[in-house]
């Protein structure tokens, strides 16, 4: 039976790769991409393939039950790969709830959409929930996230992501449905909203504004490049055992001030600044409430079992980054002023 995927949260940063990656390399699946077009969600960030015959575009929210079991039957999904969350951890703390309802009861929604439609036979379809490393908690400067490390989440983004998670498993376990679920460290490349610590400084340093970090800037995350990050899920998809729970990260861990100084000093170079020039914006402003300390992924089990690894350098996904943002300055327009969502309107006429 040839496939026919439902990819929620396909307009957002990772969700954009993974369908551009999925409608380019599988031309005989059906790729459907699910997306309430938040503030996050940006169709601007799929014109490579929104013509593509094997793609289509469903504006629809994960909360709305009937619009869910509308989707599933008119596309005959068959697989769910579900990206579609709010993401950022300081809207998280200004507004929990709105995470419980995307996050959690989101979730829950389509998890009962894809058993009412694959009723009978929910052993050959597979529900795929894209997670991330935050649901283990915060590390001090040892050690490493495993698959097995207790949930320990620190901030309402990752109580609501670690909430979604234990749903999931709870569905495979009690409804034996088919599952798989990948947690993955902090991702970074072309498309991301600049909301989040990379974009954010790369835009204020073109505009020349303030770059804020966070307390003392020696929190440490594990940056991956989103491309990896598709091709991981691809692999996942197509090879992971069912049940299985996959960690994907780079082996990649910077402090943020270290981050920030490293995009300043390459900025200046690229914008043809005096060095030295962009680090005098670094502000120290007040630590996030609650901040992690560390993330640190250990990526062994799907390296081994399923032979992926990252492909590029960080020091080349950071020049690849910069260089995207400095060559789409229209697409940052867009997010920053909200014109993206006239695009959708003039692209699908409608509201
Ligand atoms: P994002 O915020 O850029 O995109 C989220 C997308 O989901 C948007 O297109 C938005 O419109 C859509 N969406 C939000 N609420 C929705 C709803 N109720 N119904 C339908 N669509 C909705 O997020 P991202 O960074 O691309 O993250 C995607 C997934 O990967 C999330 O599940 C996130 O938890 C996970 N993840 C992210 C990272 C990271 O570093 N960004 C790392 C690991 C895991
Ligand atoms: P972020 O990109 O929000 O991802 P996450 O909180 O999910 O890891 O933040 C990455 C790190 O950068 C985190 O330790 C918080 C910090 N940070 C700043 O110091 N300043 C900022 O303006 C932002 C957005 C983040």
């Amino acid at each position: 039976m040839s496939k026919s995927i439902l990819i929620t949260g396909g307009a957002g940063f990772i969700g954009c790769h993974v369908i551009q990656l999925f409608v380019t390399n599988y031309p005989e699946y059906k790729i459907v991409n699910l997306d309430a077009l938040t503030y996050a969600g940006n169709l601007e960030n799929l014109k490579s393939v929104e013509g593509a015959q094997n793609y289509s575009f469903e504006k629809a929210d994960i909360q709305e039950a009937e619009a869910l079991d509308v989707i599933f039957a008119k596309h005959q999904i068959t697989d769910v790969i579900h990206l579609a969350a709010e993401s950022h951890v300081d809207r998280s703390i200004s507004d929990p709830l709105a995470f419980v309802k995307t996050n959690v009861f989101g979730t829950v929604n389509l998890l009962n959409a894809a058993k009412k439609a694959w009723a009978g036979e929910l052993d050959q379809h597979l529900f795929y929930h894209v997670s991330t490393d935050e649901v283990y908690g915060s590390l001090h400067d040892g050690g490493f996230f495993l698959e097995t490390t207790a949930y320990d989440p620190q901030s309402p983004y990752s109580a609501s992501k670690a909430a979604s998670d234990h749903f999931v498993r709870a569905y495979a376990n009690t409804y034996k449905m088919k599952i798989v679920v990948s947690n993955c460290s902090n991702n970074y490349g072309p498309n991301q909203f600049p909301e989040k610590l990379i974009p954010l400084c790369i835009n204020n340093i073109k505009n020349m504004k303030q770059l804020p970090v966070y307390g003392k800037g020696e929190n440490v995350r594990d940056w991956l490049f989103v491309k990896d990050h598709a091709r991981a899920i691809d692999i996942v998809f197509h090879k992971g055992k069912a049940g299985e729970t996959y960690n994907i990260g780079g082996f990649n861990e910077w402090k943020n001030i270290d981050i920030v100084r490293l995009l300043c000093q390459k900025m200046d170079e690229k914008l043809g600044r005096e060095a030295g020039t962009s680090e005098k914006l670094i502000t120290f402003v007040q630590d996030r409430a609650g901040h992690d300390h560390r993330y640190a992924i250990d990526a062994s089990k799907i390296q081994k079992e399923l032979g992926w690894e990252p492909s590029l350098q960080f020091d080349e996904g950071i020049d690849i980054t910069i260089d995207w943002y400095l060559a789409n300055e229209e697409w940052l327009d867009h997010v920053t002023s909200g014109a993206y969502q006239e695009y959708y309107k003039e692209l699908y006429r409608t509201d």
